[in-house]
């Protein structure tokens, strides 16, 4: 077991940083200077919630630098805030560094800076210094605070920054943030993880297990709040083992507590809990909230008890089908989704048909399924068996079928239902409608306009399109 990990928060480095911002701002000005324009910076997000967030915080650093954001890469300032859970994530970055080697050549002025989870490997490192040498700033997940320090260093200096630590014990609050929607906000509640699932690199390249003190997090949130956050999605890659690394005695249950007494907070969703963590404490908060949104998401990965062995899950098929179906009894409204891995090495076609057993018992109301991606430096890449590419296509087209089918009749559960939707946005394909979420999570299109965006509504659930509804708003 990993021992107690301590951290510190450290306000000074704060201060350290914001002076970096302030002195970062003379080159973004001669920039503009020298350009006769604002000059422009663009952040593309890979992978997960935590990076979203993370992109969120740098975002907030480039505004105060002085650059106006942008969607579009070919600009003054881009970044790539990296993923690497699976291989694909890590090709799809190379390939965008194509591209935008292509802008720099046009913008000499350009700056490219890489952070983020694939960051952490030292091969990706070394890849990007060989093959990409024109990106000018390389830093990782545990020193992303110092981003204004290190920009600092990339304006002045003409060689790729590498600025990447293998782990860290600080954390470091309150440095500006732009959020992406003024409605809803994440919010990282811990760090880290200490599970090292057998396939997993997030271990790895997040370091250990590190909790924010309920006191910071509490004070987050009310800010947000008096600024107009409705939603917030407390984070962590095991929210269930949130405070085991703290001085005093609190856990997540405590914590969910606290959130909820928060004034003019509206939702509360979290992400991700580990099923071998969950308790009946968890549950009964959950059942009792009137803030607790009616979505778990409860990652399976596999129904095999063999193969979770194997994973290094701490659970079996059993243990897993228990919680699950004491959920549904507790909280019949409650919405549970899940990850699923097909293609872990040594699966078989029995392990298969016990996942879609699993599957099909819990009747999940929306799933993630993914192939396996072998990590390197993690115990599942050198395992044997590592199972036939003709086998996982199969066995993944059974599952995804499966899932889709239990998310089709769940979703179709609340049609002539009213529901309360947090409006979210305009509808990307009908101007005459809106996109919100109900509070299970199910995406809802209805007449309605720019300026609800925001709002909780509540909304007659008409007719039901497989995963989505489509609905009016009523009165009351
Ligand atoms: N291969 C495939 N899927 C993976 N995940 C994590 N590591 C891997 C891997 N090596 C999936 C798990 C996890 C989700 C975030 O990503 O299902 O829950
Ligand atoms: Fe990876 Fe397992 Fe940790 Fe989730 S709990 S981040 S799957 S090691």
């Amino acid at each position: 077991m990993p021992e107690k990990f301590e951290t510190v928060t450290d306000k000074e480095e704060v201060q350290r940083q914001l002076a970096f911002i302030e002195s970062g701002r003379q080159f973004v000005d001669n920039l503009k200077t020298k350009l006769g324009r604002t000059p422009k910076a663009c952040v593309t997000t890979f992978g997960c919630q935590m990076n979203a967030r993370d992109s969120e915080k740098i975002i907030g650093i480039l505004s105060n630098l002085g650059y106006e954001i942008t969607e579009n890469e070919d600009a003054d300032f881009v970044l790539f805030n990296t993923c690497t859970v699976r291989d694909n994530a890590n090709q799809k970055v190379y390939g965008r560094l194509g591209t935008l080697h292509g802008y720099k050549k046009k913008n000499p002025d350009m700056k490219i800076a890489l952070c983020g989870c694939m960051m952490q490997e030292e091969t990706a490192v070394d890849k990007v210094l060989k093959s990409y040498s024109f990106v000018d700033l390389i830093f990782g997940t545990h020193n992303l605070y110092k981003f204004p320090e290190l920009f600092v260093q990339m304006m002045t200096r003409d060689i790729t920054i590498v600025d990447v630590w293998e782990s860290t014990n600080k954390i470091v609050e309150d440095l500006p943030i732009v959020r992406k929607y003024p409605f809803k906000s994440g919010v990282n509640i811990m760090f880290g993880c200490n599970n090292f699932c057998t396939y997993c690199i997030v271990p790895y390249v997040r370091g250990r297990e590190r909790s924010r003190e309920p006191e910071e997090i509490i004070c987050e949130i009310e800010k947000l709040v008096k600024d107009g956050v409705k939603e917030v999605m407390l984070l962590g890659q095991n929210v269930n083992s949130y405070g085991k690394n703290l001085d005093r005695d609190i856990s997540f249950p405590d914590l969910l507590r606290m959130v909820e007494q928060i004034e003019g907070l509206e939702r509360i969703r979290f992400m991700t809990s580990h099923p071998k963590d969950l308790s009946d404490e968890l549950i009964a908060v959950m059942k009792d909230s009137k803030k607790i949104c009616r979505h778990l998401h409860l990652p399976l990965q596999s129904g095999s008890t063999r193969i979770l062995k194997a994973m290094n899950r701490h659970y079996t098929k059993e243990s897993y089908l228990e919680l699950a179906l004491k959920i549904r009894r507790e909280i019949p409204d409650m919405a549970i989704t899940t990850d699923i891995i097909v293609g872990f090495p040594g699966e078989t076609r029995e392990d298969i048909d016990d996942t879609l057993d699993v599957i099909r018992q819990v009747q999940f109301d929306n799933a993630f399924t993914f192939i396996y991606s072998k990590r390197t430096g993690t115990p599942a890449a050198i395992m044997e068996n590592q199972v036939a590419k003709e086998d996982i296509k199969v066995w993944f087209d059974e599952v995804l079928s499966l899932v889709q089918e239990c998310a089709r009749t769940q979703t179709a559960k609340f049609n002539g239902m009213v529901a309360d939707v947090l409006i979210e946005g305009m509808n990307e394909q009908d101007a005459n409608l809106v996109t919100g979420r109900m509070s299970n999570n199910t995406l809802v299109h209805f007449p309605g306009t720019a300026d609800m965006i925001g709002q909780i509504v509540n909304v007659k659930l008409e007719e039901c399109k497989g995963f989505y509804y489509l609905g009016s708003v009523v009165n009351g």
